[in-house]
């Protein structure tokens, strides 16, 4: 049974992947992870593939256990997996309470991990795994301090895994999106600690059409907008100290 796996699939981008793979690849189910299960039925009415919808929390220690048995139990040719299941708080690092900052470490990097680790036995030649990250990896970022640090791990990881899974022929990349308008920022901004400046939302839709042709070409990273693009290669050429402080003279800190 060939299948794709879609972690954070009740909305925004991981949603959206569930759509567009549906309409690109040929399989006999995808299985949509997220906490909101009747999200997940509703997708059975909109997808043409048969949606296998598993209601879990990923920062749940027994969602590892859950999933392993799926896998065992029916052993399918994974083809695709998405690690789309993410959140951000914003915020001065001591204002947000530890269990909100040990909650995105868990599900962006700690079930992020634990999912490949778990799905990758079942993939062969040409799976492809996409992890999502965010062009805030790129540098570290105050005020968004440990968030961006879990992507800067989601981007490190990506890009060595990718190099690890050659000789099998497994691609992974890094989904490095800049603003998307998706519920994202109902949970991120708690207060004013920090300015979002919205002058350039990107779409899912965007994201995610790029995503797919940027795999298709063999890109270790996959970058959507010109000013996202431009910010990743001045993070290349620029110290980072000097970045933090623009960061901060924006954000009046
Ligand atoms: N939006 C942006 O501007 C932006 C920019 C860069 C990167 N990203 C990244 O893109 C990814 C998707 O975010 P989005 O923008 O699409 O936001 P979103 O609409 O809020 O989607 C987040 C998804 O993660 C799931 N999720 C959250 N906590 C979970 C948990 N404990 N267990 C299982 N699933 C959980 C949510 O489902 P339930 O609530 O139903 O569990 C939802 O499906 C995230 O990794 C985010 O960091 C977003």
């Amino acid at each position: 049974m060939k299948i794709a796996i879609i972690t954070g699939a009740s909305s925004g981008i991981g949603r959206e992947f569930v759509k567009q793979i549906d309409c690109t690849e040929k399989l006999d189910e995808i299985w949509v992870i997220a906490r909101r299960g009747e999200r997940l039925e509703e997708l059975k009415s909109i997808i043409k593939t048969r949606i296998r919808a598993i209601s879990l929390d990923l920062t749940d220690e027994h969602s590892d256990e859950e999933l392993s048995y799926l896998l065992s139990d029916t052993s399918p040719d994974v083809r695709v997996l998405v690690n789309a299941a993410g959140y951000g708080k914003f915020g001065e690092f001591e204002n947000l309470s530890l269990p909100e900052q040990e909650g995105m470490v868990r599900l962006n990097i700690q079930a992020l991990t634990k999912i490949t680790y778990r799905v990758l036995p079942y993939m062969s030649n040409g799976a492809r795994i996409y992890q999502v990250g965010s062009m805030s990896a790129f540098m570290p970022v105050p005020f968004i301090s440990v968030y961006a640090a879990t992507k800067a791990y989601v981007v490190s990881f990506s890009r060595s895994l990718n190099r690890e899974l050659r000789g099998r022929g497994i691609r992974v990349m890094a989904v490095c999106p800049g603003w998307v308008r998706t519920e994202f920022f109902d949970r991120a901004v708690v207060n004013d600690d920090v300015v979002v400046y919205y002058n350039k939302f990107y779409t899912p839709e965007q994201v995610v059409s790029l995503a797919i042709k940027d795999m298709k070409k063999g890109k270790q990273v996959s970058v959507y907008g010109a000013s996202v693009k431009l910010f990743v290669f001045l993070m290349k050429i620029m110290p980072h100290k000097f970045a933090m402080w623009v960061w901060c003279k924006q954000q009046k800190k």
